[in-house]
């Protein structure tokens, strides 16, 4: 993870060369240099700081004791590591925690897109009564009582005080600097022939035509931000709750990121899926054919050996993120 500086990475120097396949599709996952932040909420240093502290204090939640690390865990590729999420008063949530690595070049939230910018997002977890079950509007005034928080929105909002946007404000702006850090695959990318092994590299072929996983998986953060039915089991109408006019939405759901993705079972909205091997034997089935079916997944026919390069080349993309801090909070 790259706290602090708006930098993701230093990998620009990359050896496209030749014009083989492979070289131009490996530029096409050249990780960005710099993480973008919206006009009208700049990143700054003391933003980012206030942010990660509301983040990570549980005196946000009506009870005290969930913050949004409960469910956002870094130790878990800032998942829960649960088949479906467990909030206020033990009570199952209906979907599995997504991550919160790289959001910052997301243009919608939620696995169903409900939410259209990271600080619309970050007040709905806070007021849910399933999850951590506290009125914004009381959560201003608990937090008014405390000093040092005062002090610290004073300082990162000058002029705009301690409000219900300015929390959401400051959450959203540490979340985009939650970026997954260089994984060996970057190396690759950028011109390191030893960074992955062989059968990583053609199960990078395989990814990008024979298994069709690029037409969703796509650049350097493997997510088209689109959303698809991908035939897996669910009675979850996903983003055809919100366009239930819409064929192809039914039992849609966001592309998730494939970033540290061995670090995050089990899998998919729902988390019915225990293994990555069990989700490409999924795509290799094609799923369920229902009319909502996306027309990227069909039965695949693939090889065993193709999926063990699948396999070799999605654990390529997990970088060695050192530990997160979890700051001191204010009183
Ligand atoms: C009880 C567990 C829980 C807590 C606490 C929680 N979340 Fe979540 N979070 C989830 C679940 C589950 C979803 C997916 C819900 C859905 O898609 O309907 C989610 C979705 C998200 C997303 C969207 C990610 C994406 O891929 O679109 C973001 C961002 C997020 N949460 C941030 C936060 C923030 C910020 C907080 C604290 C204010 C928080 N969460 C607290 C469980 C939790
Ligand atoms: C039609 C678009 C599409 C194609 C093609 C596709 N995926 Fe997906 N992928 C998705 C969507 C959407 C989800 C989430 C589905 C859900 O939760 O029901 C997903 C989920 C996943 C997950 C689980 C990630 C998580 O955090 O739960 C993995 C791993 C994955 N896909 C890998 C692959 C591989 C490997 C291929 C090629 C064999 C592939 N995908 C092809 C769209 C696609």
């Amino acid at each position: 993870m790259v706290l602090g500086a708006a930098l993701v990475g230093g990998s620009s120097g990359m050896a496209v060369g030749g014009a083989t396949g492979v070289d131009e599709l490996k530029h096409a996952y050249r990780r960005p240099v710099t993480i973008p932040f919206p006009a009208d909420n700049p990143y700054t240093r003391d933003r980012e700081r206030l942010g990660a502290m509301l983040f990570f204090d549980p005196r946000v939640s009506g009870s005290g004791w969930i913050s949004c690390a409960t469910c956002h865990n870094p130790g878990l590729a800032w998942g829960d590591g649960l088949p479906q999420a467990m909030g206020h008063a033990m009570q199952k949530l209906s979907r599995r925690t997504p991550t919160i690595l790289n959001q910052a070049w997301g243009d919608s939230f939620f696995w169903d897109g409900r939410a259209s910018s990271l600080e619309a997002q970050a007040l709905g977890p806070i007021s849910a009564p399933h999850e951590m079950n506290q009125d914004p509007t009381l959560l201003v005034v608990k937090l008014r009582r405390m000093e040092g928080y005062r002090t610290l929105f004073e300082i990162a909002y000058p002029g705009e005080g301690l409000t219900t946007a300015t929390i959401a404000k400051a959450i959203a702006t540490f979340e985009r600097t939650v970026v997954s850090g260089i994984a060996p695959f970057d190396a690759w990318v950028a011109g390191d022939e030893r960074a992955i092994s062989e059968q990583a590299k053609r199960g990078f072929l395989v990814f990008n035509t024979k298994a069709r996983c690029a037409a969703c998986h796509r650049g350097w953060n493997f997510t088209d931000g689109s959303f698809h039915d991908v035939g897996h089991e669910t009675s979850d109408l996903g983003r055809g709750a919100l366009l239930p006019r819409l064929a192809l939405m039914q039992h849609a759901f966001k592309t998730p990121t494939l970033r540290n993705v061995d670090r995050r079972a089990p899998y998919m909205h729902n988390g019915t899926l225990a293994t990555l091997r069990d989700v490409v034997e999924l795509y290799d089935r094609g799923g369920i054919d229902r009319p909502s079916r996306s027309r990227e997944i069909r039965p695949l026919g693939l090889a065993a050996e193709d999926k063990e390069a699948l396999l070799a080349f999605m654990r390529t993309l997990t970088s060695a993120d050192g530990p997160v801090t979890v700051p001191e909070l204010p009183r």
